[in-house]
């Protein structure tokens, strides 16, 4: 039987039942209030009347009762009187004909002296009978008979169930149309769409879900066939891309290839990555929790990598509802809808947060390595919570390597400096690897860290140490070399203190070839509409406000274009996408108020009633918003005064599938090594950023097209999965020594 059925005959039966017992009761009750009221009718004319006859009967003059009769006689009411005998000896006109032999009511009043009553069908209609005893000195001498019509109870009876069963039928109906009208509407019509769209999935239709209106009922079914639908999907993408790959003779590193290398090269061993940032974090906005990309190069490099291969991502869970969303363990599953990998977050306090990572990393190490003026701040108490937090974050790490033979551990950046050595000492057996995402200065540069050695120390306990470029690779030697007493092999660029050899190696880091899955459907009309602007020329900047990249530079450089080339001015927009970074420290602080005093500044000296030349919009973008941003703009700009690579180069290369835009490149950046078709450009030289702003409006198309294609070309090779499997492959060859690290 089909479900509606199903419903409907259940929404029958169950209002018949229901009805049904009401209607009962509500007769039983009617029945009773009529009986009750032809009672106390009778009563009082039976009792009336017994008075006035009993005399009469008792003289036996039918004559006399007769007399009586006739004023007492209604067509409603009928009365008879009885002899002692119990026969008929007079009874009103309208009673008389119909009235049987004997009424067992009246025979029994008079044998029993007392009242009886009944229901009687005289003539074919029902009647209430009422039969009193008529006595002299108590003796009984005849009785009296009082009828009443009866039939208007069956009458009112029958009304009554006649009326319950129109309510039933109008309920039932009623009922069963607004259950069909729910069931086609959150059932019936959500499951056909979903069937549709399972089908063209399967045939292989890219096609977005349908909305489905009840996400309680459909939500978990719906979740399940969209990460059913993006298996199938990704599987048959890397398939065609693999065969198109195998088509042109070419070795392009894809996501299905570094999982291939990784299954093959690792294993089935485990994968242990560990960085400050999350992949993901969980914010609370207006009540509900939201889940955020942060922005970060690290994430946007590492999260494809961890997808590909699997395995635990070890990070801080900074979010403020971080907590609800992972396990007791701070575990959870990410990509939170379609999970991959296990994120475990690791729990600090608002005192390690600020030693550790505002206080050493961001107000040491970071302008350390960072060569931008802005001097480094080392706090004794946050040497200490540096070291305490790396101790904490080693325990996580070897607590989830615990069962794992000879595993892979994956460090990033400079906030574990002291990590490899802790992982390696308490797990020979381990391979481990540290990956600096930022520069590495000179040893005079570094050298002024009052922790130096402890740091190196540290990192030597690494198997293998990256970095963006073999420039910051002989840095990192030299400062050992002038730090330590090691051995260095400069051939191999190895160092050896006791059995430990550490490799250090550079590996560019990069992006993977989509910098989003499903990227919106937005032209570039529609973005400008969005923003409320109108331009000829879109540029764009996407940045953490960091005083490492150049903002107020930019800005400035902006400025000398537009009062050098004024035909410009109401042609071009520059939008600064600027998410807000480490915001308790200090100096960024200063920053934050003079980027927005220079964005001011130069929209008051340029600005017209309908147009500002710069529109910031300082406020947290997800991959998909700014997707929008690189794929319509005219140029992209990085003018970092310092950068380890700067993946927003790369990201923006990599949207650029219509083969046109033009990067904007700072020298200082590491991506200005491999995208020498960008414009390279000195960020502190204005006149110079502003000739490139310039020749990026002005260069022919075939000129940007073959710049972009050449960039894209290189920026797909050298992807991110290529970075991992040669990463993974260097460390997987290392031979590890199963005795402990010297820490110190
Ligand atoms: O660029 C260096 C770096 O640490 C990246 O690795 C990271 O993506 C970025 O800075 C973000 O910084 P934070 O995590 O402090 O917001």
């Amino acid at each position: 039987m089909k479900v509606t059925l199903r419903l409907v005959a259940a929404i029958w039966i169950s209002a018949l039942l229901v009805i049904a017992g009401f209607a009962f009761l509500q007769v039983r009750e009617e029945r009773e209030r009529l009986v009750g009221d032809l009672e106390r009718r009778a009563l009082l004319l039976g009792e009336g009347l017994r008075e006035a006859i009993q005399p009469v009967v008792a003289r036996g003059s039918t004559a006399g009762v007769e007399r009586i009769l006739k004023r007492f006689a209604k067509p409603t009411r009928g009365i008879a009187v009885y002899d002692r005998f119990a026969v008929l000896m007079v009874a009103t006109p309208d009673l008389a004909p119909v009235l049987p032999p004997s009424l067992p009511e009246v025979t029994e009043a008079i044998s029993q002296n007392e009242v009886s009553r009944g229901f009687r069908l005289l003539n074919a209609r029902q009647t209430y009978v009422y039969a009193t005893p008529l006595a002299r000195d108590e003796r009984p001498v005849g009785a009296l008979a009082v009828v009443l019509d009866a039939s208007h109870l069956d009458e009112a009876e029958w009304a009554l169930w006649q009326a319950h069963a129109l309510r039933f039928l109008v309920l039932a109906l009623v009922v069963s149309l607004i259950a069909l009208v729910v069931v086609r509407t959150s059932v019936t019509q959500p499951m056909a769409k979903m069937s549709e769209w399972t089908r063209a999935l399967r045939t292989g239709r890219q096609v977005a879900p349908p909305a489905i209106p009840d996400a309680n009922l459909f939500g978990p079914l719906a979740s399940e066939v969209a990460h059913l639908a993006r298996s199938m999907q990704r599987a048959q993408a890397a398939a065609e891309e693999e065969a198109a790959l195998r088509l042109a003779g070419e070795s392009v590193w894809t996501e299905e290839r570094l999982k291939q290398f990784v299954n093959a090269r690792l294993q089935g061993r485990s994968l242990v990555v560990v960085s400050n940032r999350e992949p993901v974090f969980h914010v609370r906005v207006g009540g509900r929790i939201q889940t955020q990309t942060p922005a970060s190069g690290l994430v946007t490099a590492m999260d494809p990598v961890m997808r590909a291969c699997g395995g635990v991502w070890v990070a801080h869970g900074s979010g403020d509802a971080d907590r609800e969303t992972a396990d007791a363990q701070g575990r959870l599953g990410v990509p939170v809808d379609d999970p991959r990998y296990t994120l475990r977050r690791v729990w600090l306090t608002k005192e390690e947060e600020q030693g550790y990572y505002y206080g050493f990393a961001n107000e040491g190490l970071w302008p350390l390595c960072h060569i931008v003026h802005t001097r480094p701040v080392f706090r004794p108490d946050d040497w200490t919570y540096y070291a305490e937090v790396n101790r904490t974050f080693a325990e996580t790490v070897v607590d989830e390597i615990r069962d794992a033979e000879a595993p892979l551990v994956l460090l990033q950046d400079y906030h574990f400096a002291l990590l490899p050595a802790l992982v390696k000492t308490a797990r020979p057996d381990a391979r481990v690897a540290i990956f600096w995402h930022i520069p590495w200065p000179n040893p005079e540069a570094f050298g002024i860290c009052p922790w130096q050695r402890e740091l190196l120390l540290g990192m030597l306990g690494a198997d293998l140490i990256g970095f963006h470029t073999q420039y910051y690779c002989n840095n990192f030697l030299e400062t050992v070399d002038r730090t330590l007493e090691t051995r260095i092999d400069w051939e191999h660029f190895a160092v050896s203190r006791g059995e430990h050899a550490t490799y250090v190696k550079p590996f560019p880091i990069s992006v993977a070839p989509a910098f989003v899955d499903d990227p919106p459907d937005l032209s570039r009309e529609a973005l400008l509409r969005g923003l409320g602007i109108s331009a000829e020329f879109l540029g764009v900047g996407v940045e953490r406000v960091d005083y490492t990249k150049g903002l107020p530079e930019r800005f400035r450089a902006l400025r000398w274009f537009f009062e050098r080339y004024p035909e410009y001015r109401e042609r071009l927009v520059f939008v600064q996408l600027g998410a807000p970074s480490r915001s308790t420290i200090k100096r960024y602080q200063e920053l934050q108020a003079e980027v927005e005093q220079t964005v001011r500044e130069v929209n008051q000296a340029l600005q017209t009633r309908s147009w500002r030349p710069i529109l910031y919009l300082d406020h947290h973008h997800e991959h998909r918003d700014i997707w929008a941003y690189y794929r319509h703009a005219d140029f992209c700009m990085v003018t970092s005064l310092h950068d380890g690579m700067n993946l927003v180069a790369k990201e923006f290369v990599s949207v650029r599938d219509d083969e046109d835009g033009v990067l904007v490149l700072s020298r200082f950046a590491g991506a200005s090594y491999e995208l020498r078709d960008a414009l390279i450009v000195n960020p502190y030289d204005l006149a110079e950023t502003a000739e490139a702003i310039r020749a990026a409006v002005e260069m022919p198309k075939e000129e940007r097209q073959a710049r972009m294609a050449r960039m894209r070309h290189i920026v797909r090779e050298h992807n991110i999965y290529r970075w991992a499997g040669l990463l993974l492959s260097e460390l997987s060859r290392i031979p590890v020594e199963a005795t402990a690290v010297k820490a110190s």
